[in-house]
């Protein structure tokens, strides 16, 4: 059966007590961590760097998986420093850099697991030139930037046709997901699945992860 793994964003969730809320969402079924790194400058917003993830690594301990998601200008800066600190995957935006398969090197080297990301006005043929050599295809569902935007359904194509042409690669959807948008991702193929303001800003995060893995696992 189809399975698919949650991946909270936590983006949304009181920022002066992230380490308690890592821990939380993995207490309560999170798969893995996705921790938006943002720089002000790709995108309009500013959240943490590599100095949070080591802080972060120690509250949790050495079993979760961070999926870095980096919003900004110059992932080339990041890579080492994100592995010294604890980061599992780093997943940089291909509209970012001029030179993505130094760069995909470069992680790779650094011990990291190789995410690699597209806008949505960025076409997935740009992105299938290097889909033979990552790890995972982040298929942005809103503009990056902001946690709590509305789900953009017309990315699920982008989604269908990665999977068709790349059985075995991991594919995430990230940006408004939640109860009323996850069947729509699984049903394309995505089997790595952010959800931020669904999970984090709910009374009860514990039932509604559970919720969409049984979406997932129908
Ligand atoms: C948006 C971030 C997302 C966001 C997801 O720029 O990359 O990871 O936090 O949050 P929701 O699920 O609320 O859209
Ligand atoms: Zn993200």
């Amino acid at each position: 059966s189809y399975s698919a793994k949650i991946g909270p964003s936590i983006l949304s969730s009181d920022l002066s007590q992230l380490g308690d809320e890592c821990k939380r969402m993995m207490e309560c079924g999170a798969d893995y961590l996705h921790l938006d790194v943002m720089d002000g400058h790709f995108v309009p917003n500013i959240t943490f760097g590599h100095p949070m993830v080591e802080c972060l690594r120690t509250a949790v301990g050495p079993d979760p998986f961070f999926d870095m998601h980096m919003m900004v200008s110059r992932p080339e800066q990041w890579v080492k420093p994100m592995a010294a600190a604890g980061a599992s995957q780093y997943t940089f935006h291909l509209e970012a850099t001029t030179n993505p398969g130094n760069l995909i090197k470069e992680i790779r080297e650094s011990g990291m697991k190789v995410g690699l990301a597209i806008k949505p006005g960025t076409t997935v043929e740009e992105l299938a030139p290097w889909a033979g050599q990552i790890d995972m295809a982040l298929v942005m569902t809103v503009e990056p930037g902001f946690g709590g935007q509305k789900f953009m359904e017309d990315m699920m194509p982008k989604v269908s046709w990665l999977r068709s042409q790349f059985p075995s690669l991991d594919i995430e959807v990230d940006g408004g997901v939640g109860p009323n948008s996850i069947h729509k991702c699984a049903e394309a193929g995505a089997n790595m699945i952010v959800s931020g303001s669904a999970v984090v800003s709910s009374d009860d995060p514990r039932s509604v992860i559970a919720l969409l893995k049984n979406v997932v696992m129908e």
